[in-house]
């Protein structure tokens, strides 16, 4: 296909306003696929993103569509993680197109992550086409997003299509608009470039990355190099996704597709990167490569210490898949052996300790998510600390700096009152607040980054019923009044439940966590005390008092089999417990712990 009938183009919608639906029926359209398969939406492939409704990794699909002027074009569409946590992601599959579709539910309006999303697309000089979705359902309501279009994000009402994925209405207006509106590729000379904007592990065929190739093209059995390593590979096939892989000769300037190199591990690749000739090479990388790095730690352990090596394995095989994922060794005193293991965000991290415990099988704790500080020490010494039990003793410290986010959220008026509030008690300022129209308002506040990692997002939802929305961006360090807060247990400091926290917010968390802790450590032999200290000052205590009965006790009688199904039932329990010192603290008391905020 010439590069004058090529489109490349993808979806950016706030969460569940209908991309997968949209995509799925383009497909379906474009006859690309024959009829809906089994699974009930085609780009999502994981699991556990059908599960939970949202796209985590960005697909492409070439589609051939013979337009109203009577030509074949090939669309390529590529999909789009809609979370913040992949806001990266999201930035790269946009500067693989040319264009974006712009969904907004006709029901919900325009929401926190449309705005964010439209913002980055506007940064790459791609063209939007709006879409209003799901005009089907009864409380639809184009003049109100129409007009929040306008205003808003200054779009256009007139360009709207109105349209049902669901429903099967727009859809041949939408692939028209693609073909119309937006431009035609176009390579500024004949060199190599090419954009890889992510990379699977197949087991059969090992990484496959997918590009977007800017100038030049990738031949089979050429030399290339990717331009952030220096690296050079050959290139074993090319190919584009229908959406099945589909062999071809070469991919060329204009082209989205997939390249299969001798490269061992998705390590090796990053999201971002330029290939070129090795030959030939480009002289400069294509711009805005940037490394991706983990903004929230925890640490993973194995509830069995046996199973430390299968953990590993199991880390590794999810690596392979996502380059974000990081994790290295440790250990904690409490828990043993472990890893130390780094995210995107929280969304990304419940995603890899859920598919530990059930692709692979793995019984794990996990410890209290923490961001990244920054400790200047008294001797100038600057060091980043990510675990909240290699916090230096405060005695050697001159100051610790903490991550801040810009955050953007979208609320009804009434809920404003209850939101200054929850900003307030995160450690927020407010910057300003504007009205969208006359229902809604948007809050721009800065917030610490470790605020908003446990229920922010939650209790957002709460407050507003689920009108409010949200989304954040990055914005550097600041000094804290930050203190270590430290969990006792029988005077044994327990590491996995130590967190870093405000001054202001210690004695009150330490409190709460002793209370939960007491509830949930189960009653032993002998009294457990439990205390909470901020810098070795004691300032909350709690105790478990000593067992006193024996639990079979009940169980008057000669009833074996009710006796030893009340010890198996102990037994199990055990099990699942991990034995700090002399006290056995039951899974479910990290898990707990991990709840209170
Ligand atoms: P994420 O991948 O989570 O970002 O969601 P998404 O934007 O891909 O949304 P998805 O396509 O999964 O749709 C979300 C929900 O809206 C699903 O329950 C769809 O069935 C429903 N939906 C999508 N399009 C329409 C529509 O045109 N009309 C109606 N009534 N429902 C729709």
């Amino acid at each position: 296909m010439s590069i004058e009938r090529t489109r490349n183009f993808c979806i950016i919608a706030h969460i569940d306003h209908g991309k997968t639906t949209l995509s799925d029926r383009l497909l379906e359209s474009t006859g690309t696929i024959a009829e809906r398969e089994k699974q009930d939406q085609l780009l999502d492939s994981m699991d556990l993103e059908r599960e939970r409704g949202i796209t985590i990794k960005a697909h492409p699909v070439a589609m051939r569509y013979r337009a109203k002027d009577g030509h074949d074009y090939r669309l390529n569409l590529l999909d789009t993680p809609g979370h913040v946590d992949f806001a990266y992601e999201v930035s790269r599959s946009l500067a693989a197109c040319e264009g974006a579709l712009l969904i907004v539910d006709a029901a919900q309006g325009v929401e926190a992550q449309t705005v964010a999303n439209v913002h980055l697309a506007l940064k790459q000089g791609l063209t939007i086409i709006p879409v209003i979705n799901k005009i089907d359902l009864p409380n639809a309501d184009l003049p109100t997003v129409k007009k929040q279009l306008e205003d808003i994000l200054a779009i256009p009402a007139d360009e709207a299509i109105a349209a049902s994925a669901k429903a099967g209405i727009g859809i041949q207006d939408i692939l028209e608009a693609v073909v119309a509106r937006i431009p035609a590729p176009k390579a500024q000379d004949d060199t190599l470039r090419g954009l890889v904007f992510d990379s699977v592990f197949d087991g059969y065929r090992g990484v496959v990355s997918y590009i977007r190739v800017m100038s030049g093209s990738v031949i089979p059995g050429t030399a290339v190099k990717l331009m952030s390593t220096n690296k050079s590979y050959e290139i074993k096939e090319v190919g584009v996704f229908t959406p099945k892989m589909f062999q071809q000769k070469q991919l060329n300037a204009g082209d989205v597709g997939y390249f299969i190199a001798n490269i061992k591990s998705t390590a090796e690749i990053k999201i971002g990167d330029t290939l070129t000739d090795a030959r030939r090479p480009a002289s400069e990388p294509l711009p805005g490569f940037q490394e991706v790095n983990p903004m929230v730690y925890s640490g993973i352990y194995p509830i069995n210490t046996a199973d430390f090596e299968h953990l590993k394995m199991a880390m590794g095989k999810l690596q392979l898949n996502d380059a974000a994922f990081v994790f290295q060794p440790e250990s904690s005193v409490a828990l043993g052996f472990g890893f130390r293991c780094g995210f995107l965000g929280l969304l990304h991290m419940e995603i890899i300790q859920e598919r530990l415990r059930r692709e692979y099988n793995m019984d794990i704790i996990a410890t209290y998510p923490s961001v990244i500080y920054e400790v200047i020490r008294t001797n100038g010494e600057r060091l980043e600390v990510d675990n909240p039990a290699n916090l230096p003793d405060m005695s050697v410290i001159e100051e610790i700096r903490e991550p801040v986010v810009k955050c953007f959220v979208m609320i009804p008026n009434e809920n404003i009152g209850d939101m200054m509030q929850l900003m307030l008690d995160k450690r927020g300022t407010v910057e300003h607040t504007e009205s969208l129209d006359s229902r809604r308002v948007m809050i721009t506040a800065t917030l610490p980054l470790n605020e908003i990692l446990v229920d922010f997002h939650d209790k957002i939802k709460t407050l507003t019923r689920g009108y409010g929305s949200m989304d954040y961006e990055p914005a550097g360090y600041r000094a804290s009044d930050l203190v270590k807060l430290e969990m006792l247990v029988n005077g044994e400091p327990v590491d996995a439940f130590s967190s870093i926290v405000h001054r202001e917010k210690a004695e009150g968390r330490g409190r709460a966590l002793a209370a939960k802790l007491k509830e949930v450590i189960p009653t032993q032999l002998y009294q457990v005390s439990i205390q909470a200290a901020i810098g070795g000052k004691i300032v909350a205590r709690e105790n478990v008092s000593a067992m006193r009965k024996n639990v079979t006790a009940k169980c008057y009688g000669g009833d074996i089999t009710r006796k030893r199904k009340l010890l198996e039932k102990q037994k199990e329990g055990k099990k699942r417990m991990k034995a700090i010192g002399t006290v056995n603290i039951p899974q479910e008391a990290f898990i707990q712990v991990l709840r209170t905020s």
